[in-house]
């Protein structure tokens, strides 16, 4: 097969930060994606349905006219979130899902969950009228090791809340081990997850090939090759609890070339044409549309979209760009360093 026309894949989650960063990172993600779930971490984060708004209408000022192309936004979570409040910005359309983030786990965590008994009241309530949960589902204690943090998390966290809970609607994001592949897929009705191009394409031995490698860092961070696998597996049978959220998340050069580097792989650019690879390595090409375009829409409950796009076989690999300039620096786009053949039209 050397074309491939699939409906236009969306995102369903991305690190769109603010200023600078987001001018240059916006027109990445809305060339390809009709539809993205923003990510709230933003410093400080975006705790309620003002903050919301005020950020969705700096992000739309930024999209190209000539891309069609809707944010969706999201509040974060806090032990002092307000439930009637996230109510009312659900109700009123403005935001589409309340983030989990446990404290510390990730880049501006800090203001995250320590306590999930804490917020018990508020996924009561996001239950009831069929709001999304997204989790990043890692614990962060910090005896627990690095590789083991995700699995612990199933364990001690998200079963509670879906054995208490069943009908909330819940995405655990950014997937990396067998553990959460076997815990979603064989889990309650309403409990979905999400995978990145990154996770599907490398395993943890990228990040230390001859050295260190900043850029192959991010969190969850990589896991072996036999938890790669079966993220490999669910994505690209096309299994219908399983979707693309790229994770794409810009840090400037510097903050990932560090002595204590950022965590996050900026992937928006080429993560189709990454994808395309994937699924064509494992003859699965066939699946791609179910993973980037269907079945994130049908567990959100949102229409799929109308329009389509059109992916290219090229005949030699194709050339990524290094970086995005941001002022004086720069952000580096992820490259997987096998060789990818495929073009978005
Ligand atoms: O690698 C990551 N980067 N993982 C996250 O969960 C957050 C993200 C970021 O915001 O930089
Ligand atoms: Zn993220």
């Amino acid at each position: 097969m050397e074309e491939l026309e699939i409906i236009k894949p969306d995102d369903w989650h991305v690190h769109f930060r603010d200023n600078d960063i987001l001018k240059v990172v916006v027109p990445e993600t809305t060339k390809h994606f009709a539809r993205a779930i923003v990510m709230p971490n933003l410093t400080p984060p975006i705790l309620n349905g003002k903050q919301a708004i005020e950020y969705k209408e700096r992000i739309i000022k930024i999209i190209p006219k000539t891309h069609n192309f809707e944010p969706l936004m999201t509040i974060y979570l806090t032990e002092n979130t307000n439930k009637s409040e996230l109510y009312d910005s659900y109700q009123e359309g403005h935001v589409f899902a309340a983030k989990l983030y446990p404290a510390g786990a990730t880049t501006n965590s800090d203001s995250g969950v320590r306590d999930i008994k804490k917020i018990m009241p508020v996924l009561e309530k996001m239950a009831k009228v069929g709001m999304p949960l997204l989790i990043h589902g890692e614990v962060t204690h910090k005896e627990i090791d690095i590789f083991d943090r995700e699995k612990v998390f199933i364990d001690q966290n998200l079963d509670f809340i879906c054995k208490e809970l069943p009908e909330l609607k819940i995405t655990l994001e950014h997937i990396t081990t067998k553990e959460a592949t076997e815990y979603v897929d064989e889990g309650n009705e309403n409990l979905f997850a999400s995978i990145t191009p990154h996770h599907l394409a490398l395993n943890r031995n990228s990040i230390f090939v001859g050295g260190i490698r900043p850029h192959n860092y991010c969190l969850p961070i990589l896991k072996r090759e036999k938890h790669r696998k079966a993220l490999i597996k669910v994505a690209t049978n096309g299994n219908r609890k399983f979707f693309l959220g790229t994770d794409t998340a810009p840090h400037l050069k510097g903050d990932k070339e560090n002595a204590c580097g950022c965590a996050g792989v900026f992937n928006a650019s080429y993560c189709i044409s990454i994808l395309a690879q994937i699924f064509e390595n494992y003859k699965c090409l066939q699946n791609l549309e179910k993973f980037t375009s269907i079945n994130g829409a049908q567990h959100y409950g949102i229409p799929i979209n109308n329009e389509k796009i059109l992916i290219k076989k090229e005949k030699n690999p194709i050339l990524f760009k290094k970086s995005l300039s941001v002022g004086c620096s720069e952000i580096v786009v992820f490259n997987p360093e096998f060789p990818v053949f495929w073009k978005v039209a």
